[in-house]
C-alpha cells in the first residue's frame, strides 16, 4: 500500500512537472527587434529612415512572424516571414511621432515585442495670418503649434513680450496658444507674434489684426415704420382710384340705361 502512494506521488510529480515544462519548452521562442528582447523607444528624426528587424531566437521550429503599425497588419512578403521580418519605415514625418510598430509571433500573439517612434521635429506654428475686426466686437488670435520636444511658447508684439492688457486673455494648450481680445481697441490694431521656443529652434509666425472703423449701425425701427408707412399709402392710393374708377364706369353705363327706357 505505502509502495503503492510512493508510486502515485512520483506519477503525480511527474505529471505536474509535464504540465509546466512541456507547453514551456513549446513556446520558449523569444522574439528580438533589432537585438532587443523588451518594448523599446525608439529616437528618430524628421525625414529619416528606420529598419526594424525581427528575430526568433531560441526556437525549435519554423516560426512565422507578424508586424503591426498601430492596430493594423503589415502586409510582408513571402520571404520576409519565416524566423525573421524586417520592416522599413522612411522619409519619417511628424505624423508617425509616437507610431508603435510591433511584431508578434503568428503562433502565439502574446509573444510580442513592440517599438513606439519617438519623432523629434522643430515647432511648426499654423494659424489664421490676417483677422479683421470691427472695433468694439471680441477677437481670437490661435497659433496651433506641433513640437517634439514641446516648446516654449508666447506672444511678441513690437519685438518685445505682449503686454497685456485688460481685455487680453491668454489661453495655452499643447497643441495651440490663444490669445483673446474682448472689446477690441483701435490701439490693438497691429501685429502680434507667436513665438516657439523648443531646444532644437526658435519659430515665430506674424498675426495680423486689422481693427476696422465700428459700421455706422442704422437703427431698424425707423426703416421698418417707413416701409409700412408707403406700404398703407400706396393701399390706400389704389382703393381711392377704384373708386374713381367704378365711378367712371357708373357714369359709363348711365346713358345706356337712357337708350333702354
Ligand atoms: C536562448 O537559450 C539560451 C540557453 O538556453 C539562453 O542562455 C539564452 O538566454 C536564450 N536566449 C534568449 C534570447 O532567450
Ligand atoms: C527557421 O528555423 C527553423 C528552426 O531553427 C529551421 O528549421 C528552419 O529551416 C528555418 N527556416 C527558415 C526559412 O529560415
Ligand atoms: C503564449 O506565450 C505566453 C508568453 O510566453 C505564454 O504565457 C502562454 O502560455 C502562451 N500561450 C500558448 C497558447 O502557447
Ligand atoms: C493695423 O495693423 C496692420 C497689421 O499690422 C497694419 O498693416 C496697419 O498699418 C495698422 N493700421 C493702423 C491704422 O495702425
Ligand atoms: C529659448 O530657449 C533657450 C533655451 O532653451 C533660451 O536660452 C533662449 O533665451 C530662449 N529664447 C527666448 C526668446 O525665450
Amino acid at each position: 500500500m505505502a509502495w503503492n502512494i510512493r508510486e502515485l506521488m512520483k506519477m503525480c510529480k511527474f505529471l505536474l512537472l509535464a504540465i509546466l515544462f512541456l507547453p514551456h519548452e513549446v513556446t520558449s521562442s523569444v522574439l528580438t527587434v533589432n537585438d532587443r528582447t523588451e518594448n523599446y523607444i525608439l529616437d528618430t528624426w524628421l525625414g529619416s529612415q528606420e529598419s526594424l528587424k525581427c528575430a526568433v531566437q531560441n526556437h525549435t521550429r519554423e516560426e512565422e512572424l507578424l508586424w503591426y503599425r498601430e492596430e493594423g497588419t503589415v502586409d510582408l512578403k513571402s520571404g520576409n516571414k519565416i524566423n525573421s521580418s524586417s520592416v522599413c519605415v522612411s522619409s519619417i514625418s511628424e505624423d508617425d511621432n509616437g507610431v508603435t510598430f510591433t511584431c508578434k509571433l503568428q503562433r502565439n500573439q502574446s509573444v510580442s515585442v513592440s517599438v513606439v517612434l519617438n519623432v523629434i521635429f522643430p515647432p511648426i506654428l499654423s494659424g489664421d495670418d490676417f483677422q479683421t475686426v470691427e472695433e468694439g466686437s471680441d477677437v481670437k488670435l490661435v497659433c496651433n503649434v506641433r513640437s517634439n520636444p514641446q516648446a516654449q511658447m508666447m506672444w511678441h508684439r513690437n519685438s518685445d513680450i505682449l503686454n497685456l492688457e485688460k481685455n487680453h486673455q491668454v489661453h495655452q494648450t499643447s497643441e495651440s496658444l490663444q490669445l483673446s481680445i474682448t472689446k477690441v481697441k483701435k490701439s490693438d490694431n497691429g501685429t502680434y507674434s507667436c513665438v516657439a521656443n523648443s531646444s532644437l529652434q526658435m519659430e515665430t509666425k506674424d498675426f495680423h489684426l486689422i481693427v476696422k472703423d465700428r459700421a455706422v449701425t442704422v437703427p431698424k425701427e425707423p426703416i421698418i415704420a417707413a416701409c409700412i408707412v408707403v406700404f398703407l399709402t400706396l393701399c390706400f392710393g389704389l382703393i381711392a382710384r377704384r373708386k374713381r374708377i367704378m365711378k367712371l364706369c357708373i357714369k359709363n353705363e348711365d346713358p345706356q340705361r337712357e337708350t333702354a327706357l
